[in-house]
């Protein structure tokens, strides 16, 4: 990054005011309670007497104060593209930290922000609550979503003011991009205020739910508590805190298990962060919905995904519902990565797709 661009850490201070819902089943204390978590997570619900799983016993209004790990980077030269001004704002998915978009293994075939700043652009990227540099909290209360979005919320606001952005002043365009659950919040984001972003690129994400496969990507990546897996790693963590039994389990979620570069899953491997228990319980809900959002939205998932697409996006299944949930915006763009899995960024070709979601910010005016 150091010959196209300048790049610039902070410890962000956010304070958030949610209704937070209360935790209300035992906490686990084996993985056998996990194993039993997931399968109420994922079982059929649909067929009496099983009723949706509720694990929550009732909601109270909260404060809470965290401190946020960010990056902020911009180009060095920016008589190359001009887009300076436009600052991505991205949000990671579950499994990793910031370093989802700005990693340090072959950065020139798989660093978002490098790729990002060599097209002229500038990019604000952080650590979702409870991961990276960020405060650490219990996987059982303040990483749910409702605290995330709010967290998203204000550093949308400080970052559109012109705080954390290096010695760029104010961004002229806010664009929000995704990764998965950061996918979710983005977009979620936008359904509560559409006029908060200047526009939206959703990576590893779906909405045909007859194509959903995330039942078998759940079992599939066979979630332990972190403790058990990594002892010197998660210390001191919480049992709310989950992370894949082992490397495979990685690779069925996030990877294209047949077409892999092995070190970029190692080093995926290495960063790894563990998810929240009740970060996970917005797949109970199910997806976000319609939004007025007027501006540009691009969609981007990999092929082979298997939460999103079980494993095969083509066939029409990215298209729709997707267009219908975000009918107001222009333009609107789906994209199946080809030979992806999930983990778009760590993927073969990740700078084909990176190049996909460029062109078309840049095709958008923005
Ligand atoms: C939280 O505050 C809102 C707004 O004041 C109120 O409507 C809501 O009932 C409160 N929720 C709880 C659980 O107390
Ligand atoms: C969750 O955290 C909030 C502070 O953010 C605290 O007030 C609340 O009591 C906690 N709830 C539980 C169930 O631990
Ligand atoms: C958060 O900080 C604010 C302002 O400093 C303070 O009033 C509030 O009590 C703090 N809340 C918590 C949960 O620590
Ligand atoms: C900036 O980029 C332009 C166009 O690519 C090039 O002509 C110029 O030499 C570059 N300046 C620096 C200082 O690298
Ligand atoms: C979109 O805007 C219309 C008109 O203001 C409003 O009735 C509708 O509820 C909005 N839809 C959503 C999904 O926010
Ligand atoms: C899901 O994708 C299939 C295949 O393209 C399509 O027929 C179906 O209508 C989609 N579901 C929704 C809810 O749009
Ligand atoms: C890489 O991705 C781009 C964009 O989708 C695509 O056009 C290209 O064919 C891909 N290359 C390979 C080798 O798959």
């Amino acid at each position: 990054m150091d010959l196209i661009g300048d790049c610039i850490d902070y410890q962000i201070p956010v304070t958030t005011r949610t209704e937070a819902r209360i935790w209300g089943l035992p906490k686990f204390s084996s993985n056998y309670d996990v194993s039993a978590f997931f399968l109420s997570l994922i079982r059929r619900t649909t067929v009496p007497p099983t009723l949706p799983f509720n694990p929550f016993s009732g909601s109270k209004n909260v404060t809470g104060n965290y401190t946020i790990g960010a990056t902020f980077c911009s180009p060095k030269n920016t008589s190359k593209g001009g887009h300076e001004k436009t600052v991505l704002l991205a949000t990671h998915g579950l499994g990793y930290d910031r370093r989802y978009w700005i990693p340090t293994v072959k950065t020139s075939e798989y660093s978002f922000a490098e790729y990002a700043v060599s097209k002229g652009y500038s990019i604000f990227m952080y650590d979702r609550v409870g991961t990276g540099e960020s405060s650490r909290v219990s996987g059982y209360n303040e990483s749910q979503i409702s605290n995330q979005l709010a967290i998203l919320t204000s550093l949308t606001n400080s970052v559109r003011s012109g705080h954390y952005t290096g010695t760029l002043g104010q961004p002229s365009k806010v664009v929000h991009v995704g990764h998965s659950y950061g996918s979710i919040l983005s977009h979620t984001l936008v359904e509560q205020d559409p006029s908060i972003s200047d526009g939206i690129i959703l990576t590893g994400t779906g909405y045909n739910a007859t194509a959903m496969a995330f039942p078998v990507a759940f079992e599939g990546v066979r979630g332990n508590i972190a403790t058990t897996v990594s002892p010197a790693k998660y210390m001191g963590l919480d049992s709310g805190y989950l992370a894949p039994a082992d490397i495979y389990g990685l690779t069925v979620f996030f990877f294209n298990p047949v077409d892999f570069d092995p070190e970029a899953l190692w080093y995926s491997q290495y960063i790894a962060q563990p998810l929240a228990a009740i970060e996970l319980l917005p797949a109970v809900a199910g997806s976000p919905g319609a939004t007025n959002f007027t501006g540009p939205v691009m969609i981007l998932t990999g092929e082979v995904d298997l939460p999103n697409c079980g494993g095969n996006c083509n066939g029409g299944i990215l298209e729709h519902p997707t267009r219908e949930i975000f009918s107001k915006a222009k333009p609107f763009k789906t994209a199946v990565h080809p030979n992806s899995g999930h983990g778009i960024n760590f993927n073969p070709n990740a700078t084909g797709a990176f190049g996909v979601m460029m062109d078309f910010l840049a095709e958008s005016g923005l």
